[in-house]
């Protein structure tokens, strides 16, 4: 997630300041599933892009954030009490924590907002925005625990001023006893982009600047360089399905919030193949011609909606999608100041997700 305070440069003069509440129908999405403990109801939840993992050798659950400088909660149940851990050390760097396992060992990715690509031998003075000099670092944990992350450094991804290194999330796939490690990342401007990792995944695979495909790009947003990021691809029976944000997250830097149609909403597209070829519910191209599927959106008393992932999880009987929203306040029509962890099942069975209740 890139944060709204700064973009100040890309966002100038696109502010839309006022709240139009003729928009979209409720759609019947359910309110995230009810929690106990310090989830939900509690100032020090600022679930800003979770991160859910359940640690395999006790089914601790552990949920990292970037809310509350990398916050971290814990339990032993979905529906709580989560009990707040303390904070991660990566808010320092930039957050968006995306947790993975493979066999027996934990992967995190981060956003390092403020890398210096001129290190590197970029010369573009666009590498010195914040809509630019984004890159992403990798650990690994065999517990989880905070403290408990050994530093891998920063993917080597190739710097292009047409994305922004930001949001990975990883996708392993087992084929006839190989591994593939595909890392989906960006990008904020131009959507969503994919590259291998090599095996273990805390380094791009050899050659994988030369292989890096496009996902998903939304050319009709109302903003130039359509803001399209935090990825997260999800096998389930035949498909690959390719989960983002689209929109804003954030308020904008003057402190107002764009329109609710122009705010953070989940939106998928699906493929039978995880490189490309993603596609709407109707057959709309999603990386060349701007097609999605919303799947969660800005409802009743929930606001910009994202920053989602996927768990398969047996406590909630299959699939679940988990995000972060906005508590809104229906009466004076007016979005907290604050980001909340929701979640809800999902439910596959047409070939695309829906979420349930
Ligand atoms: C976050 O970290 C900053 C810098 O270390 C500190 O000033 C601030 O109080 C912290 N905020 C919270 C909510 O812990
Ligand atoms: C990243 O961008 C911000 C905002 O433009 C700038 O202040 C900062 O110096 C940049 N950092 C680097 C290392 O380029
Ligand atoms: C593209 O952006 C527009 C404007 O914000 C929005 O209405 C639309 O739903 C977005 N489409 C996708 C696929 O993200
Ligand atoms: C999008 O366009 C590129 C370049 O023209 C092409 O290689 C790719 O197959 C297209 N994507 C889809 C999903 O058709």
């Amino acid at each position: 997630m890139l944060i709204a305070k700064r973009l100040a440069t890309l966002t100038t003069g696109l502010v839309l300041g006022l709240l139009s509440e003729h928009a979209s129908a409720q759609n019947g999405w359910p309110a995230p599933v009810a929690m106990k403990g310090t989830i939900p109801n509690n100032p020090i939840a600022q679930t800003l892009d979770p991160a859910l993992i359940r640690r395999q050798s006790d089914n601790k659950l552990f949920l990292y954030t970037t809310g509350k400088n990398g916050s971290v909660w814990t339990a032993n149940s979905l529906y709580g009490p989560w009990t707040h851990e303390g904070t991660a050390k990566f808010r320092e760097y930039g957050g968006a924590p995306s947790i993975h396992r493979i066999g027996d060992t934990y992967y995190v990715y981060i956003n390092n907002h403020e890398f210096d690509y001129s290190t590197v031998g970029v010369t573009d003075p666009a590498i010195h925005t914040w809509a630019h000099n984004s890159s992403l670092l990798v650990a690994s944990s065999k517990t989880l625990e905070i403290g408990d992350w050994k530093w891998h450094g920063r993917l080597e991804i190739d710097w292009a001023k047409r994305y922004n290194i930001l949001d990975a999330a990883l996708l392993t796939i087992e084929e006839g006893g190989k591994r593939r490690n595909l890392l989906s990342f960006g990008s904020y401007q131009q959507g969503i982009f994919q590259l291998p990792l090599a095996d273990p995944p805390i380094k791009i695979a050899d050659g994988a600047n030369k292989n890096i495909n496009h996902l998903a790009n939304n050319k009709t947003s109302a903003f130039p360089n359509g803001p399209t990021e935090a990825a997260y691809i999800f096998k389930w029976q035949d498909w690959y399905y390719l989960f983002t944000s689209s929109g804003r997250c954030c308020k904008q830097p003057d402190g107002h919030w764009v329109d609710r149609g122009d705010v953070y909403k989940v939106m998928v597209c699906r493929s039978k193949r995880p490189g490309g070829g993603f596609v709407d519910d109707k057959g709309v191209d999603c990386a060349n011609n701007s097609g999605g599927k919303e799947i969660l959106g800005t409802h009743n008393n929930i606001w910009a909606p994202g920053g989602q992932g996927v768990l398969v999880d047996d406590e909630a009987g299959g699939p679940i999608i988990y995000y972060h929203y906005v508590p809104y306040d229906v009466q004076s029509k007016t979005p907290a100041n604050e980001f909340r962890f929701g979640w809800n099942k999902l439910d596959f069975s047409s070939g695309w997700p829906v979420v349930a209740k």
